[in-house]
């Protein structure tokens, strides 16, 4: 398999080659924010890419709302979207050398983007990087997707085994709303960390 590395997602995203970017926030983690009342809920997107999840913070008022992503072509797309995003919360760094703390991670295309051999190492960084009881949340494919690229699926049985030592699982479920393209592929999930 390729590696999946800084180059290989930077070349995606300045050859346009990102057919995963749904280019609004996505519905069913909307929903999820829409309901938080506390603005200065310390939040990571990892993966975030062109980060409209994290653009829909920003504009709601989150102040303490951080995207760590490999690519700096996505970075750079954030900031000329959101010109007064804080630089220091675009952070240009691999997920698994981060060493902040949160109260809630946002799941979006990241995990099914990872090379699954490191399904492990997300479980116990996402765990690492979350205060107390701090909430991992967001959407995983239930389906099986590709083998040798990403994005790789996977189901919920897997997914409950995975996360169910260092997280108490509070929602894994079929998520109704789904994008129309994602309708019956997706798990809404809400996991805290134990
Ligand atoms: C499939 S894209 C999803 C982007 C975004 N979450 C979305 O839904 O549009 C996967 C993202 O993860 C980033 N990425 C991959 N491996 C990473 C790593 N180890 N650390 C940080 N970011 C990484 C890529 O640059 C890319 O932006």
């Amino acid at each position: 398999m390729e590696d999946l590395n800084e180059t290989y997602w930077d070349n995606r995203y300045a050859s346009h080659d990102n057919p995963w970017d749904l280019g609004v926030v996505s519905p069913p983690i909307k929903a999820y924010i829409d309901q938080l009342t506390d603005t200065f809920l310390r939040i990571l997107i990892p993966g975030g890419g062109n980060s409209y999840e994290a653009e829909y913070l920003f504009h709601k008022g989150f102040t303490n709302v951080y995207v760590v992503d490999v690519s700096k072509t996505a970075l750079n797309n954030i900031k000329s979207r959101v010109a007064d995003f804080p630089d220091t919360q675009l952070i240009h760094a691999d997920f698994f050398e981060l060493d902040m703390s949160f109260d809630i991670i946002i799941e979006q295309t990241f995990f099914c983007a990872l090379n699954p051999k490191f399904r492990t190492a997300y479980v116990e960084k996402t765990s690492s990087l979350l205060t107390p009881k701090g909430i991992l949340v967001g959407v995983l494919f239930n389906s099986p997707l590709n083998n040798d690229q990403p994005p790789f699926g996977g189901h919920k049985a897997l997914y409950k085994h995975l996360f169910e030592e260092a997280f108490d699982i509070q929602i894994m479920d079929d998520c109704y709303n789904s994008i129309p393209a994602r309708q019956g592929k997706e798990l809404f999930f809400k996991v805290v960390k134990k």
